[in-house]
């Protein structure tokens, strides 16, 4: 798979399963924008994609404020040139059982794993019906496959990621553009070591990935390898699709 010279927005790329895909992409021959809150690990990321010979930008961004968004579109369409490849991974979690949840709670949730990715396809889309072709790929949850306790928000603000996904698919697909999403299940990233250190991994993660068809938890790199076929060009015919990254826990 090459992908020489397309330019990549990665937000979320500082950490976890982003990171893995900034330097997948990389790989595969992409110039990468990386997008997150997290400056200093977002650099240390972004020497990797350098090292792999590839031109980076890296913007501090986050992803819910329309304002920062399309500063940091310009910034990357100015130093890399336009963006035809979105990869929306920026995301955050919480427990909490529904009579605990606070507005404050739900509304965070929802600004960030939802309008953040709206914001972000929105800001950079007119790139893509420019080019005739584009791939966005937005990273869901398996929570929302299988329903996940004391995180109602986290999980509808991830089923919303997947109905946008695909009403978009029906709305840009005649424009060469393709819209899927990626829900991981359990991949060993920072995101998932909080959930555990909060007990919401009965056994720890090693055991959680032991249940799995495959024994094991999953890896960044298995997300990154799905999103890199997404957003190759012989995944041309694949538009609204949900492509689960699970290990087996959850076959549809
Ligand atoms: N790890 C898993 O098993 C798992 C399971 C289901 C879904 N996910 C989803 O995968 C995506 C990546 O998660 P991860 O496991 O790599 O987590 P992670 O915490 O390692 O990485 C998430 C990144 O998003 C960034 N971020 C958070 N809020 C942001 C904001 N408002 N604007 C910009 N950046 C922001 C963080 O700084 C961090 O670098 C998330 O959307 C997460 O919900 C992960």
């Amino acid at each position: 798979m090459t992908q020489q010279n397309k330019v990549a927005v990665v937000t979320g790329g500082a950490s976890g399963i982003g990171a893995a895909i900034c330097r997948y992409l990389a790989k595969d021959g992409m110039d990468i924008g990386i997008w997150d809150m997290n400056e200093a690990a977002m650099a240390e990321v972004a020497e990797e994609v350098k090292a792999l010979g590839r031109r980076v930008v890296t913007c501090k961004v986050d992803v819910s404020n329309r304002g920062v968004v399309t500063a940091a579109a310009n910034q990357v369409r100015s130093e890399l040139g336009p963006v035809t490849v979105l990869v929306n991974s920026a995301g955050i979690h919480g427990t909490s059982p529904i009579l605990e949840m606070s507005d404050d709670d739900w509304d965070r949730m929802m600004a960030i794993n939802l309008k953040g990715t709206f914001i972000c396809t929105q800001v950079l889309v007119s790139d893509m019906i420019a080019a005739e072709w584009g791939r966005i790929i937005n990273i869901s949850s398996s929570s929302t496959q299988t329903g996940s306790p004391n995180m109602s928000h986290y999980v509808a603000s991830k089923g919303g990621v997947i109905a946008f996904s695909k009403a978009l698919a029906v709305e840009l697909g005649g424009k060469g553009i393709t819209v899927n999403n990626v829900p991981p299940g359990s991949i060993d990233t920072p995101m998932l070591r909080n959930l555990e250190k909060a007990g919401g991994l009965p056994g720890g993660i090693e055991a959680v990935g032991a249940r799995n068809p495959v024994k094991r938890a999953g890896r960044p790199d298995d997300m990154a390898a799905a999103v890199a076929f997404l957003a190759s060009e012989g995944a041309g015919y694949i538009t609204g699709h949900t492509l689960s990254v699970n290990g087996g826990r959850y076959m549809s």
